[in-house]
């Protein structure tokens, strides 16, 4: 299989991963065929690539950080807890650590593991897929940073329900407002609603609420700012992980930490599996696997006049990824 953008050179092309709406109906099922009319209607969903079946890239390795299905139920739980927070401003929070740990317990966590934007049709202002991205994501960063089990669970809670505010209020005032609403549930941990709290502060003093810098902003907090980032720019389909990275690094020492940042670029793709490459020497070729804590360096498939041979980034130390080569 490979990662194929959508347009008109893979009509005909077979689907190797069903796709969802973002309220978990199929749209799609595995092996459907791509038409004109199937591939307009995907963009209008706001999705961008597609995984095709590709017999010259049976190799490359994809593994879900959360199978489809659970992801879906779980989507599902979560639109029902939200709503109880819009309607009646209440929670169980026994439901959600449960929930947390369930996720966690879940995840498959392996270099080559990805969280599937792809197959998701993306709504702009869907908290609950929103939040379970920042969730996992910051799990990720957490084992990366070398967190015990207790640290892992409270960071999860807080990355669940950074943006539980705006269920409450504006934009604006949503992480006052979501920390003031957390903090009536003596069940939670400070160091989880404090994620509410500090979640847009910046390093460098320009965030918000209460322009906190440095120090004063708590890891748990640091670590959701920079996923959260990496969500939104990641699900605006407007960038490609690579250009999303380049992005977030540009504002490390004023929006993001760069210690958190050094434990994040380590858990993130960069170039996912099945992306068609082209490098530095001009060759082009598939991301068939990772290496892990090097995202910028995977192991690259080249297919050459019948001969196929395989470049690991991490050996070819003289090669770099030049370009995505649709
Ligand atoms: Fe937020
Ligand atoms: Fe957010």
């Amino acid at each position: 299989m490979r990662l194929a953008q959508l347009n008109d050179k893979i009509i005909g092309r077979k689907l190797e991963m069903p796709v969802f709406s973002s309220e978990g109906t199929t749209i799609l099922s595995k092996d459907s065929f791509l038409t004109e009319r199937i591939i307009t209607r995907l963009k209008q969903l706001g999705i961008r690539t597609v995984y095709i079946v590709d017999e010259s890239y049976e190799d490359v390795v994809i593994q879900e950080l959360l199978d489809t299905t659970f992801r879906l139920k779980t989507i599902k739980t979560l639109r029902q807890i939200f709503d109880q927070v819009k309607k009646k401003k209440n929670l169980n929070p026994y439901e959600i650590k449960r929930m947390v740990s369930d996720i966690s317990d879940n995840m498959s966590i392996s270099e080559n593991s990805i969280i599937t934007f792809d197959n998701i049709g993306s709504n702009d202002t869907d908290i609950c897929n929103h939040s379970l991205n920042i969730m996992m994501l910051s799990i990720l960063v957490g084992i990366a940073r070398g967190y015990n089990s207790l640290q892992l669970a409270d960071l999860g809670v807080g990355a669940l329900l950074h943006d539980v505010g705006k269920l409450i209020t504006d934009e604006k005032s949503h992480p006052e407002a979501g920390f003031q609403f957390l903090r009536m549930y003596r069940e939670f941990s400070a160091t989880s609603y404090i994620c509410a709290y500090t979640h847009h502060e910046n390093v460098d003093g320009t965030g918000y609420p209460r322009k906190i810098k440095g120090d004063q902003i708590y890891d748990y907090a640091k670590i959701v700012s920079l996923c959260n980032e990496y969500d939104i720019l990641q699900s605006s389909n407007s960038f490609l992980p690579h250009e999303v990275l380049e992005r977030i690094s540009a504002d490390v020492g004023k929006k993001f930490s760069e210690e958190h940042y050094k434990d994040f670029i380590k858990v993130i793709y960069c170039y996912p599996n099945g992306l068609p490459i082209k490098l530095s020497n001009g060759t082009e070729g598939v991301v068939v696997m990772q290496n892990k804590n090097f995202p910028q360096r995977p192991v690259v498939k080249i297919k050459n006049a019948g001969t196929t041979n395989y470049v690991n980034l991490m050996e070819s130390l003289n090669l770099f990824i030049e370009a995505v080569a649709f």
